[in-house]
């Protein structure tokens, strides 16, 4: 993949949970109740949490993402066969308050000095939204908050990635999109918008419709791709 920088990017967009804010922290905060189980109650609820969106939005049946974390999270404790008094309500309470990555705070600050707008896009709902950027010190830093509450209906889906569109008032091919789940990479990638994949996790390349434009291991590289050095 080359390193050239994109053309023509006015907005840069990002993913939410994995690409801004780090969801392992939520277990993390738990260690004196999770122990050895961190790890495996992190990617399972994970996995369960996108696999419920997915499966929602197949069959139309919305319900935001407060509800279908606090499901997955139910799921994921169950097959683990984890039952600790108060720890459900601690580890949603800081879904609320999740770490950013290190380096997002000074790469906002870069790609707003080069008067590029920045967004948020993602499944999350607009009150865990609003507290994960507050607690993170994000605000005035991120110039639109968007989430698939407005289209109900969740990623991949193509509406999710219009909302962008509509919202921010420049055309895909004019939006920088950068997730680290790969599937949603391909998504807007195949949608019409310019996309970084952030590969945090060193997930394989999907065999979906999109093809990523760049690919890097942490926002650090973002500015030099859009030309705010
Ligand atoms: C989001 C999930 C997909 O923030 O990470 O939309």
């Amino acid at each position: 993949m080359t390193e050239a920088p994109l053309e023509g990017v006015r907005a840069c967009v990002f993913d939410a949970y994995g690409t801004l804010f780090d969801f392992a922290a939520a277990a993390k905060g738990c260690r004196d109740l999770l122990g050895d189980d961190i790890d495996r109650l992190t990617g399972l609820w994970r996995e369960k949490q996108l696999q419920y969106t997915w499966l929602r939005a197949v069959q139309d049946r919305h319900e935001d993402f407060w509800q279908v974390t606090g499901d997955a999270l139910d799921f994921a404790l169950e097959t683990l066969g984890i039952e600790k008094p108060g720890l459900r309500e601690r580890l949603m309470t800081l879904y609320l308050t999740l770490d950013a990555f290190p380096e997002v705070p000074a790469v906002l600050k870069r790609l707003k000095q080069a008067g590029l707008q920045t967004a948020i896009l993602s499944n999350g709902s607009p009150k865990m939204l609003d507290a994960v950027v507050k607690s993170a010190n994000l605000v005035g830093l991120i110039d639109a908050v968007l989430s698939v509450e407005e289209v109900g209906i969740y990623k991949p889906h193509p509406k999710v990635y219009q909302l962008a569109v509509d919202r921010l008032k420049v055309p895909a091919s004019a939006i920088a999109f950068q997730s680290s789940n790969a599937w949603d990479a391909y998504a807007a990638s195949a949608f019409g918008m310019q996309v970084v994949w952030c590969n945090r996790y060193a997930q394989r390349r999907e065999r979906l419709p999109g093809r990523p434009d760049r690919e890097v291991r942490s926002l650090s590289e973002l500015p030099g791709l859009v030309g705010a050095p």
